[in-house]
């Protein structure tokens, strides 16, 4: 008779233990392939530059290579499609109310970035059913899949539909000006980011800053608070100078760093294009952030 010894019988043990950690490896690994760094832009008080700002950085980005998506989720004043000069029927709406495919709201803008415009229409979301909401995660999670930024403009004020995507974002760029009353906001929006507990990364770029000195004084300023009274910590994606060509290109609705690529304005976005590309490269994104912003939603 040959009955299996203990050794025998701890190999097998052994060997199934090794097996079922393969496997646990393998789907973690697929949990955890690259997806889109998400990057929301946001200020607390309104006309601060976002727009200009997502427009701008999305097509600095564009030019290193990289597949950017740009979501216009301000819906009170969605005007990227004004910005990119993009005619579009359709918007995210359409697809909530399943009117449309994703695919089909992608619009392709100059420098070839892609675009999904906003409509107030959005705030319907919260009456979605279990099958529409399915879909919509599974759409949106192919987005995150296909790109290499998705960049949101989410719009100003502290409002729930805001503060989800900056929550579920990798990282939320805070916009202000140096003016006082745009420095109170942005704080207040820091202070509710941070109150969130969502690991969003924090960082705040003060555009249309008089200078390299004014801007690191607001920076400095609105860091410390943050450090003293919230305990967080507040990254500095720099400045944007203030520029009159920003405002001729809205007029001629030509994005500035395609009509203007020499200005002072147009370095400092290729400034913040090359430091995002850094921290963001540094991270490898966890796919999973639309699944986040949906349940938000409910
Ligand atoms: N760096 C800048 N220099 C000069 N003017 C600017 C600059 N950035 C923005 N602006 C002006 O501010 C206006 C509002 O910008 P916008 O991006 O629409 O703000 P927001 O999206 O925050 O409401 C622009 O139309 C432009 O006239
Ligand atoms: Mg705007």
């Amino acid at each position: 008779m040959t009955g299996k010894g203990p050794e025998e019988n701890t190999n097998k043990t052994e060997r199934k233990m090794i097996v079922d950690q393969a496997e646990k490896l393998r789907l973690m690994m697929r949990e955890t392939r690259k997806a889109a760094h998400i990057l929301a832009i946001t200020s607390g008080k309104g006309g601060v530059g976002k727009s200009n700002v997502a427009v701008n950085l999305a097509l600095c980005l564009m030019a290193t290579r990289r597949n950017v998506l740009l979501i216009d989720a301000d819906l009170g004043l969605a005007n990227l499609d004004v910005l990119l000069n993009v005619r579009s029927r359709y918007t995210l709406a359409h697809v909530v109310e399943g009117k449309r495919r994703i695919d089909q709201v992608i619009q392709h803008g100059p420098g070839g970035v892609k675009l999904i415009c906003g409509a107030s229409g959005l705030t319907g979301m919260t009456e979605l059913t279990d099958f529409q909401r399915q879909g919509l995660i599974h759409d949106l999670t192919l987005l995150e899949q296909q790109n290499d930024y998705i960049i949101i403009d989410t719009g100003a004020g502290i409002s729930k539909n805001v503060l989800s995507f900056c929550e579920a974002a990798h990282q939320t760029l805070v916009v202000t000006t140096g003016e006082p009353t745009s420095i109170t906001d942005a704080y207040a929006m820091i202070k509710k980011l941070v109150q969130g507990c969502s690991g969003t990364k924090i960082s705040l770029l003060v555009n249309m800053a008089e200078s390299r000195v004014e801007a690191r004084k607001v920076y400095q300023r609105i860091s410390a608070a943050a450090k003293r009274f919230l305990s967080a910590v507040v990254y500095d994606a720099g400045y944007i100078l203030r520029d009159e060509h920003v405002i001729e290109s809205v007029i001629q609705t030509e994005p500035l760093v395609l009509a203007y690529p020499r200005c002072q304005a147009s370095y400092c976005f290729l400034a913040l294009a090359g430091k995002l590309g850094r921290s963001a490269g540094a991270q490898g994104e966890q796919a999973g952030f639309f699944r986040k912003v949906v349940n938000w939603f409910f």
